[in-house]
């Protein structure tokens, strides 16, 4: 048990639309992880939010015709309510609108400022409203146009403030270089280290107000307003000015698509220019395509997880994207393919064996999970018990290293050989039989059904907390706040009474089973 502090964030999502499958994924992933090590004994602070600046916040607003911040609200309660769906454990919420975050930022320009690390020049160049970025000519296509993602383009000069950011760049280059577990996959440092080999340009940090209002305004010119990323990144740092010792962050979960540059260059070369640690770790997972096409609300090939989660329940949702994507990998949500999961590995496979449990213990031992006969404890036992020890030792490893689908296979392997022990000890039969052996096996078999699926259960927490507190309740089982002792095979459950029967996974009707 380590008892360390471990601080772990999301990405702040856009306001400018309601959430969807990849914001639901990475708060799933992250609140899998934070809960993970809650249970190894840290001590865990888990940020999560919303960025509600910028001009796509702008525009939306404008476009419905509301005051921005009336906008950001409406939209930044949905994401809370996603949160709650989920059962995201997060222990803060930070929205960038805030006092308390506008505080941080103004005071981190400010001091940047004072230290000469943020200048005023003038710039000409091509500009994207979309990406709220200036491009440079290695942004074109082949041909000479712009990229379809940087929407209309167009040539501009103003003044801006810039951060000295290629001062720091060997810095950071050096930094990736000694640091390899910086970011998860490691194969996407090399991504970094690539973009690096070319020189850095500044970053400008301003936007000028009559071109964007919707911002904080800079400190020391209250002619401008800060960049958007300046100020989204910063919130991770926000959060815990009033509990320092959670700082350095140790995991920052993002996709893909924000890594190189926010997240591995400015972020840390903004806190290093501050004289402020950076983050520990990165974790970048990879992209949803949803039925083998890009997420698109457009095309209405888009999954609204709460109307999703309210269908098929929150933890199959939260099972299926843990147990089908290959963290830092690219995965395809398809409807298909989630059915033949929750009916197969849910349904059946742990459905069947809480069943078995509970049935087979009201019928042949009055409710109460009788304790296992040293006596008759056979191979059968013996191979189950290996398996065990097997099982949790690769599943603990496999969480540490963010192999959650692995976890959950072989958790599910456990559960199918448990089910296959019932199988072949068949205490069906033994109840028949009056024989003291036969009576010493039956009980021998309830009691290792019953250890089994509380172990296996244990495993699958951090996945699905609602469904393994009702497997707990209906076993009569009381967890333990951390993994202490959890894991050992025991004997804890002997005595306990059980629940008459569960439901945890209901069938689907046929239309959704019909529907693709
Ligand atoms: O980027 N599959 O916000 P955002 C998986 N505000 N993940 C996806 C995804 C998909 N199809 N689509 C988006 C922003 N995401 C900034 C972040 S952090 C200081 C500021 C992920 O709402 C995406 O990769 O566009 C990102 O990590 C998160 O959802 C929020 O994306
Ligand atoms: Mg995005």
């Amino acid at each position: 048990m380590s008892n360390r502090n471990f601080y772990i964030t999301t990405a702040i999502d856009y306001v400018n639309g309601a959430p969807h499958l990849g914001h639901a994924y990475e708060k799933v992933l992250s609140d899998v992880i934070a809960r993970f090590r809650r249970l190894m004994g840290d001590r865990v602070f888990f940020l999560t939010g919303v960025d509600e600046h910028g001009q796509k916040v702008q525009q939306s607003a404008r476009a419905r015709g509301i005051d921005p911040q009336q906008f950001c609200d409406e939209i930044s309660q949905q994401f809370r309510d996603l949160c709650a769906k989920l059962d995201i454990s997060n222990d803060d919420f930070i929205r960038t609108t805030e006092p308390r975050h506008k505080t941080v930022v103004r005071d981190l320009l400010q001091k940047l400022y004072d230290k000469g690390e943020i200048y005023k020049a003038d710039y000409k160049g091509y500009y994207s409203t979309r990406q709220e970025q200036f491009l440079q000519e290695k942004d074109r296509n082949p041909d000479g146009a712009w990229p379809e993602i940087f929407g209309e383009v167009t040539e501009i000069t103003e003044s801006n403030y810039f951060f000295k950011l290629r001062q720091y760049q060997d810095w950071l280059i050096e930094y990736l270089k000694k640091n390899e577990d910086f970011i998860f996959p490691r194969y996407r440092q090399k991504q970094v280290l690539e973009f690096l080999a070319e020189p850095l340009n500044d970053l400008c940090i301003s936007r000028p107000k009559e071109r964007l209002e919707w911002g904080i305004p800079l400190p020391f010119d209250e002619n401008f307003v800060t960049y958007v990323w300046f100020d989204a990144l910063t919130n991770y740092y926000t959060a815990v000015t009033d509990k320092l010792e959670f700082w350095p962050a140790d995991i920052h979960v993002i996709g893909k698509d924000i890594l190189v540059p926010p997240h591995a260059v400015y972020w840390p070369i903004m806190l290093k220019a501050a004289g402020i640690e950076p983050p520990r770790s990165i974790l970048a997972h990879g992209w949803w395509s949803i039925n083998g096409s890009k997420m698109s609300k457009s095309t209405g090939n888009f999954v609204e997880p709460v109307a999703f989660a309210d269908k098929y329940g929150t933890d199959a949702l939260r099972y299926f994207v843990i147990r089908e994507m290959s963290v830092g990998q690219d995965s395809d949500f398809s409807q298909t393919q989630f059915l033949a999961r929750y009916n197969a590995e849910l349904a059946n496979n742990l459905g069947n064996l809480v069943n078995r449990t509970l049935n087979m213990t009201n019928r042949f031992a009055a409710g109460a999970i009788p304790a296992a006969d040293a006596s008759t404890s056979g191979d059968l036992e013996k191979e189950l018990h290996s398996l065990w020890e097997k099982t949790r030792d690769e599943v603990l490893a496999l969480n540490e290293g963010f192999q959650f689908h692995i976890a959950l296979e072989r958790t599910f392997a456990f559960v199918t050989a448990t089910n296959a022990y019932i199988e072949k000890r068949a205490p069906w039969k033994l109840g028949k039989s009056a024989a003291p052996a036969d009576q010493a096996a039956l009980r021998t078999s309830l009691a290792t059904m019953a250890e089994s699926l509380r172990l296996a259960n244990t495993l699958l927490y951090p996945v699905m907390p609602a469904a393994t507190a009702k497997i707990n309740a209906v076993l009569g089982n009381k967890p333990a706040e951390n993994w202490r002792d959890e894991l050992n095979w025991g004997t804890t459950l002997t005595g306990s009474k059980v629940a008459e029967t569960a439901i945890l996974f209901p069938r689907p009707t046929t239309s959704d089973s019909e529907k693709k």
